[in-house]
């Protein structure tokens, strides 16, 4: 006899999702006290799940699928259509591959150096200013770092543009509303800005470099020997272009976590690689950015004595599992030093940007240059400048997704070491 799944009573939470962000799941893990629960979301029958077990099933792709898990309305802003997020089995490692060859080591080198440059110019003009917006100037630097690594060309009287049609994407995923048509619309024009180019490449009108993602995902061709038609091929430009720009978040979050403890800024100083690293690590884990990711329930399956019924919308906590008591020792405490010697068993616990395999799951493939640009970052704010943070309001919410400290920081008294 199969037990039955904890669940929330009630026709719909989706309000409460909304009301309760980063915390709707966390927040019924704990008052039901269980790792797995069903609740109703968007007018369906949905299985939340959060930890380290729920995580190694959620990414066992006998178990779940992605087709048809992301909301209508996350396609038509965030992720766009027939992307790799909501592909499967032999369609889906194909087109990870792809992704993962633009992951080399080389490649990831030139990242690194173009950022550092960019990061070089943009504080030759934060000399002269009495202060800048840290996420407004990092969101800038990072889209210019984007389209030079990706092969993309970007006029300087075009970046502003480009930067806030990138930026709407992830700014607001979920709304609804004046906001989500703000979204589609710039969604639109990136398409068209981007599927325009990828044309030119096929026609031989420009030639990227070859190891750049533009040529490489025009070039690309399916498991039928095909090309990408143009709005797919748009879509997944667009699938390194607008996350590299969203590392902006992190960087206002690096900004913060020096600033709220000035101890770790100081270690930093004269830190190796191995704590910058554990740094790093700290700041993703302990800070909120995507709350869930979203899979439907493959083929019925049984797990912990609860029934999962093939197609169920089902959600597994990254933030709670990031935060997960089982998991870490005072998860609320900001503390680099947890990850001395444990990188090996994060696979399925560190989870900020999907946990599991690269190569033949949907884990990010962005995540080593997310690490990157945000060593580079640290050693730009601890090394390179020196810089004042003035009274405002670095507060950042549990419930708006993606959280971002309210004043997006101000710096100011910004000079050179
Ligand atoms: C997937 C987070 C940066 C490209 C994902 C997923 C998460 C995530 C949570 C989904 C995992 C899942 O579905 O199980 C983040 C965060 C970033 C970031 C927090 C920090 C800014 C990047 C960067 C790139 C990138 C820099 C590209 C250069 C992608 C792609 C996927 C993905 C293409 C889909 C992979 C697949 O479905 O197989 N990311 N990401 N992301 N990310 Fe990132």
């Amino acid at each position: 006899e199969l037990n039955k799944m904890p669940r929330e009573e009630g026709m719909d939470h989706s309000v409460s999702l909304l009301r309760e962000g980063y915390m709707f799941i966390p927040n019924r893990r704990q008052s039901l006290q269980s790792d797995v629960f069903e609740t109703r979301l968007l007018g369906q029958k949905a299985i939340c799940m959060g930890g380290k077990e729920a995580a190694e099933i959620f990414y066992d792709h006998d178990k779940f699928k992605r087709a048809g898990a992301a909301p209508k309305r996350v396609q038509q802003t965030l992720f766009g259509e027939k992307g790799v997020q909501s592909l499967d089995g032999k369609v889906h490692l194909h087109r990870k591959n792809m992704f993962m060859s633009l992951m080399s080591e080389v490649a990831i080198k030139r990242f690194v150096e173009m950022n550092r440059d960019e990061w070089k110019k943009a504080v030759d003009t934060w000399l002269g200013m009495d202060d800048v917006i840290l996420y407004e100037e990092a969101k800038k630097l990072l889209c210019k770092t984007a389209c030079k690594w990706a092969g993309v060309p970007l006029s300087s009287e075009g970046l502003d543009n480009r930067v806030g049609e990138l930026a709407s994407l992830f700014e607001s995923p979920s709304a609804i509303g004046p906001e989500h048509w703000k979204g589609r619309h710039n969604r639109n024009q990136a398409e068209k800005w981007i599927g325009e180019l990828v044309e030119q490449v096929r026609e031989g009108e420009i030639l990227p470099d070859e190891q750049a993602a533009l040529y490489v995902i025009s070039m690309h061709k399916d498991l039928e020997g095909k090309l990408l038609n143009t709005e797919v091929a748009a879509v997944e430009v667009i699938n390194i272009l607008r996350p590299i720009v969203a590392i902006a978040i992190y960087i206002n979050f690096t900004a913060l976590a020096l600033h709220q403890f000035p101890e770790q800024k100081e270690k930093l100083a004269s830190a190796d690689d191995e704590f910058m690293q554990m740094f790093i690590q700290e700041v993703r884990r302990f800070y909120p950015f995507f709350p869930f990711a979203a899979a439907r329930v493959k083929e019925d399956f049984e797990w912990k004595d609860y029934t999962f019924k093939k197609e169920t919308l089902t959600l597994l906590d990254l933030y709670g599992t990031n935060h997960d008591p089982g998991l870490w020792d005072n998860p609320s405490v900001f503390n680099p030093e947890r990850f001395k010697e444990q990188e090996d068993s994060l696979k399925f616990s560190l989870i900020p940007q999907g946990g599991g395999s690269y190569h033949d799951g949907h884990r990010c493939p962005g995540e080593w240059i997310t690490i990157e640009a945000m060593k580079v970052c640290v050693d730009f704010l601890v090394n390179r400048i020196s810089y004042q943070i003035p009274d405002q309001d670095l507060s950042y919410s549990l419930v708006s997704i993606p959280s971002i400290p309210k004043s997006q920081i101000k710096i100011e008294r910004i000079k050179r070491k």
